[in-house]
């Protein structure tokens, strides 16, 4: 079933998150017949574009970025009437009117009433006065036919986020607000669910009975991208494990939800983040480290260090890497640690998911058979491989007892035929369905600000720059990260 007529404002329109991914999201829903006859998407900003001008950037956009872009021959002639442009400045509350007589004419246009999204893909700082400007027009209070998308970060910290929070919650209701961390809408994300509560398979196994550690890594081979200005003031800890990697632990260690109701969900994720461990400053050391690349080489040529690129302060004291140990004390997990790490300019691009099985409680095989044992481990990859697999012992065949780890895979590619939807596909549908399932709700982004705060406070007040493990670009991160996994008899997992 497709939404209803929908209006997407798109504030910071004519900025790079629109160009690479929203309206090329838009698009590829369009041509795959998701969206509304009666559907427009209009840019907001301050940029010189008129609604032709605008169309011609957009189309350069979905050349380079949509997964449709070799679509029918006249697919874009007949998207593109449905895209426009307002110039306005989003913090001039007098300009707001030109977005109601927009929202006015189209309707009229229409005969129907129109859901209307307002996107926020402007810079944190922006999203405060937006938000107010926007509350002025009548139609705003309207839970039914109005929401407001906001992009990460959500807050810079656990204070900055409440007043966010506060604020939004003074203008809009709390069914209107939808945060979005765009992991939630992998494919691979969502189908930890599937894994995990469609089948009877692995729930029985999955606590601190049978599970000995769980790996969360999201490595990264490229840098900054020119990022830098907002980067320095962000880190990994707060880019991507206060939320990303964050979310992505909750589905691991959620309770089954008794129905897919959004809230249901977002329930049963909320308890895990309120029985992670808080640790007290003093011990921020023993379950954390954070590193930051130096000088290397990539593709065999010169790489500049974190302190050497643009809008970085030569002495930044800011990770680009970054490992914690989480524990969640409750009764299915107490004891089984989550190893969690990030960074930027890594061995490999690979987020990944291990889940590693405790070892059988007793061996009759002769030790000569064992040698080459390992851990039963339920590998999940989530990008850029797309695939599951799971370790086990079979015996090598022959007259000679011997045993060898071997693995039975699903891998997306062979197993489906369909095209993935891009993750802002997903979650842009979901918005205009009014299904917040895979948003964040303001006590999701509470709770993990609370468990990531003693790690940034602590890692502010140190401040000698000689006092950051440098890493090679190219490598796992600092060697201070193995001593997170190896003080427990672990080790990584890499590729
Ligand atoms: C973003 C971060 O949220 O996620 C980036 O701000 C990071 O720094 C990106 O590169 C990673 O997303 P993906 O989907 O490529 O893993």
């Amino acid at each position: 079933q497709r939404p209803p007529a929908t209006i997407v404002f798109i504030f910071g329109g004519s900025g790079d998150l629109n160009f690479r991914k929203l309206t090329p999201a838009l698009y590829n829903l369009f041509l795959d017949g998701y969206l509304p006859e009666q559907f427009d998407v209009v840019g907001i900003g301050r940029s010189d574009y008129n609604d032709d001008t605008f169309r011609e950037r957009l189309a350069e956009g979905i050349d380079e970025f949509s997964r449709r872009k070799n679509g029918p021959e006249n697919a874009w002639a007949t998207f593109s009437p449905h895209v426009g442009y307002l110039r306005m400045d989003g913090g001039d509350a007098a300009a707001y009117h030109l977005i109601a007589d927009r929202v006015k004419a189209r309707e009229a246009e229409w005969g129907a009433p129109a859901n209307i999204i307002f996107y926020m893909s402007v810079a944190p700082q922006l999203v405060p006065g937006i938000a107010t400007n926007l509350s002025q027009l009548s139609f705003c209070g309207d839970k039914n036919r109005v929401r407001i998308v906001v992009e990460k970060p959500f807050g810079h910290d656990l204070q900055s986020a409440r007043e966010l929070n506060a604020l939004l919650l003074s203008h809009f209701a709390e069914e209107q607000i939808y945060r979005i961390d765009h992991y939630l809408g992998k494919e691979t994300v969502q189908n930890l669910l599937a894994l995990r509560f469609a089948n009877t398979l692995f729930e029985p196994i999955w606590n601190h009975n049978y599970v000995e550690y769980v790996q969360l890594t999201a490595a990264e081979t490229v840098g900054l991208e020119g990022r830098g200005g907002y980067y320095e003031g962000s880190g990994a800890l707060r880019d991507m494990i206060q939320n990303h990697l964050l979310q992505l632990l909750c589905m691991v260690a959620m309770e089954p939800p008794t129905s897919f109701e959004a809230d249901e969900i977002r329930n049963k994720k909320v308890d895990v983040l309120r029985a992670m461990r808080r640790v007290a400053p003093d011990q921020v050391d023993t379950i954390a480290v954070r590193g930051q690349y130096g000088t290397g080489e990539k593709a065999g040529k010169p790489s500049p260090a974190y302190r050497q690129e643009e809008g970085v302060n030569p002495e930044s004291m800011t990770e680009t890497f970054a490992a914690v140990t989480f524990f969640c004390d409750n009764w299915r997990w107490e004891g089984t640690p989550f190893y969690v790490r990030t960074g930027k300019h890594l061995a490999a691009k690979s987020s990944v998911i291990t889940v590693q099985f405790r070892p059988a409680p007793h061996y009759a095989f002769p030790n000569e058979a064992s040698k080459t044992w390992q851990h039963n481990c339920l590998i999940i990859s989530i990008q850029p491989d797309m695939n599951i697999r799971l370790r086990f012992q079979a015996k090598r065949p022959g007259q000679t007892l011997a045993l060898d780890p071997v693995e039975m895979e699903f891998n997306y590619d062979t197993s489906f035929k369909e095209q993935q939807p891009e993750a802002y596909e997903t979650l842009l549908l979901d918005v205009m369905a009014g299904d917040a399932t895979l948003f964040m709700r303001a006590d999701q982004v509470d709770e993990a600000w609370q468990i990531v705060m003693p790690i940034l406070d602590h890692w502010a007040a140190q401040t000698d720059p000689a006092a950051m493990p440098i890493y090679a670009p190219g490598s796992w991160g600092p060697d201070e990260a193995s001593k997170l996994t190896e003080r427990d008899g672990f080790s990584w997992m890499n590729g």
